[in-house]
């Protein structure tokens, strides 16, 4: 199938995946989901890619779940969408992901940009969950990694009265990576993107799962997963290419080995 509301294409080693559905503000419809999904997946399978880059347009990211999908869906027809499974296929992403956030980011597209590993905001990044002023609340891990982000107390003022962080407070926040001028959060993110391309690709997919782990264990568990990564990373080429180059004192080509 076309995809449509999802475009993709690569930059050398990185992918680039953007929302395309201006007309309702890149709201993130069942069918949006799915396409976004298989996007990102293939380019997890894509050996050739190291690096993913998410953005939506300069006007916004994502405005949320698609708000005329759900309005008059019984609980059975939100049961039965299992939106969870397409959000868990996100989280299960091995490669890190860049999302390149201008304009609003909200509900759902606040808690895209949360699934992401680093967040590149230009300076009219809006980020919000103000699912609480259309009778529901966050159902896409926004109440659980906002929290985390941002700490109880201004994640309760976001989800409960819908407040939205600009670009600046988010960044003080801790939710946001980098703040940079409107006209340059693609090329900001895309420059970073092509950078961390450089490294070796097998240690950037376990050390992003070492880093979401502080997130799901306790400290000691995290310590114990972190170390065993950190071994296996020996039974590879590019482990012996790294340490050599710098004992060689040349720059490492990695290989992806
Ligand atoms: N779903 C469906 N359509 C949406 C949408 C959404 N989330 N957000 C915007 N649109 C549509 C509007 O209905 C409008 O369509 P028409 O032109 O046909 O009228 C079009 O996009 C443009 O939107 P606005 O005219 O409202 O644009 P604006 O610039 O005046 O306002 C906005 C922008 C503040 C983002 C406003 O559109 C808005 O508040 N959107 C809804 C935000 C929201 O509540 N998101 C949470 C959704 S629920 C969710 O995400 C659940 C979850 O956790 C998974």
């Amino acid at each position: 199938m076309m995809s449509t509301l999802i475009l993709s294409r690569t930059e050398r080693h990185v992918g680039i995946v953007s929302l395309n559905r201006p007309e309702v503000l890149n709201a993130l419809s069942v069918e949006l989901m799915d396409q976004l999904v298989a996007a990102l997946e293939a380019f997890d399978d894509d050996t050739n890619i190291y690096v993913i880059v998410l953005s939506g347009s300069e006007k916004v990211f994502a405005a949320g779940a698609d708000i005329a999908d759900m309005a008059e869906a019984s609980v059975v027809e939100m049961m039965e969408r299992n939106n969870l499974a397409r959000w868990l296929r996100i989280k299960q992403i091995r490669k890190p992901i860049i999302a390149a956030v201008s304009g609003f980011a909200l509900g759902g597209g606040c808690e895209l940009a949360m699934h992401c590993d680093i967040i590149i905001a230009s300076e009219s990044a809006r980020f919000g969950q103000p699912e609480i002023n259309i009778g529901v609340m966050p159902g896409a891990g926004g109440t659980q990694r906002l929290t985390r982000a941002i700490g109880k107390f201004r994640a309760m003022e976001m989800v409960l009265n819908g407040r939205f962080l600009t670009a600046h407070e988010a960044y003080q926040a801790g939710l946001v990576t980098r703040v940079v001028a409107k006209e340059q959060f693609l090329t900001e993110a895309l420059r970073l993107a092509h950078q961390m391309a450089e490294r070796p690709p097998l240690a950037l997919k376990l050390a992003k799962e070492a880093v979401l782990k502080a997130d799901e264990m306790s400290l000691a568990e995290g310590l114990e997963h972190e170390r065993k990564l950190f071994y296996t990373l020996f039974a590879t080429e590019d482990q012996k290419e790294g340490m050599r180059a710098f004992l060689q004192k040349r720059p490492p080509k990695f290989r992806g080995k």
